[in-house]
């Protein structure tokens, strides 16, 4: 039920936000997108005031909601490091591979992903899967190449569906592609990004979680990958 997920969320949120608690006063963090990365965002302006010293945040909403915490938002420009990012997935295989994007904020989120020692995925146990795929993969293009990016993609057994009605903050078009088994992340992801018009592919199989905190009924689990 979407309560029993909802409450999921909240709790894995709490979590992430207690191994935030356990970092030295004023740390830098980074802050994902998405209804889990709420949860964590309202879980951190539970801390005292000043324990996160600046968040990087990875979407116009995530910074919207940085900023009602009472949390100090940093330009990505302004940090060379951070020790934690914690953001959400749409799905996360047996060895930290996820699919993200399905908040349209894949883009930032790899890109504050990429400044972080330890990337700690929050996630319902919904999430996890032994292969990626089953959850249409996002892709942040540039419109022009749209139409032969998806042309790629049906080579490969892919539908690519144009995400309608939606621009990123990037100001950039998704493609949601369907029916991809993706057997090997780290290569359809090495693949993707060379194909011309692609900004940013939703597999993080290069900068895949660290560990993850996944919430079940019977308890938050956490697992190092
Ligand atoms: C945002 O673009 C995504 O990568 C999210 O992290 C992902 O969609 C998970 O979102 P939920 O926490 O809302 O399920």
């Amino acid at each position: 039920m979407a309560h029993d997920t909802d409450a999921l969320k909240a709790q894995v949120g709490e979590a992430a936000a207690r191994m935030v608690a356990e970092l030295p006063s004023g740390s830098l963090i980074g802050v994902g997108t998405g209804s889990t990365a709420n949860h964590f965002i309202a879980a951190l302006g539970r801390l005292p005031r000043g324990h996160v010293g600046g968040a990087v945040s990875s979407s116009e909403a995530s910074t919207a909601r940085l900023h009602a915490a009472g949390i100090r938002v940093l330009e990505a420009a302004q940090v060379e490091r951070l020790p934690l990012y914690v953001d959400g997935a749409d799905e996360i295989d047996p060895r930290g591979h996820m699919i993200k994007g399905a908040g349209a904020a894949l883009t930032r989120e790899k890109i504050v992903a990429d400044l972080a020692e330890r990337f700690v995925c929050i996630a319902d146990a919904s999430k996890q899967v032994a292969v990626l795929g089953r959850f249409p993969l996002p892709v942040e293009v540039i419109a022009m190449g749209s139409a032969q990016i998806a042309r790629r993609f049906a080579a490969l057994g892919g539908r690519a569906v144009v995400r309608a009605g939606v621009l990123t903050d990037n100001v950039h078009p998704l493609l949601d592609v369907h029916d991809l088994r993706i057997d090997d992340p780290l290569a359809l992801e090495s693949e993707i990004n060379q194909w011309p018009g692609v900004v940013t592919v939703g597999i993080f199989a290069r900068h895949r979680a660290h560990s993850a905190l996944i919430a079940a009924p019977d308890g938050v689990r956490r697992i190092d990958f």
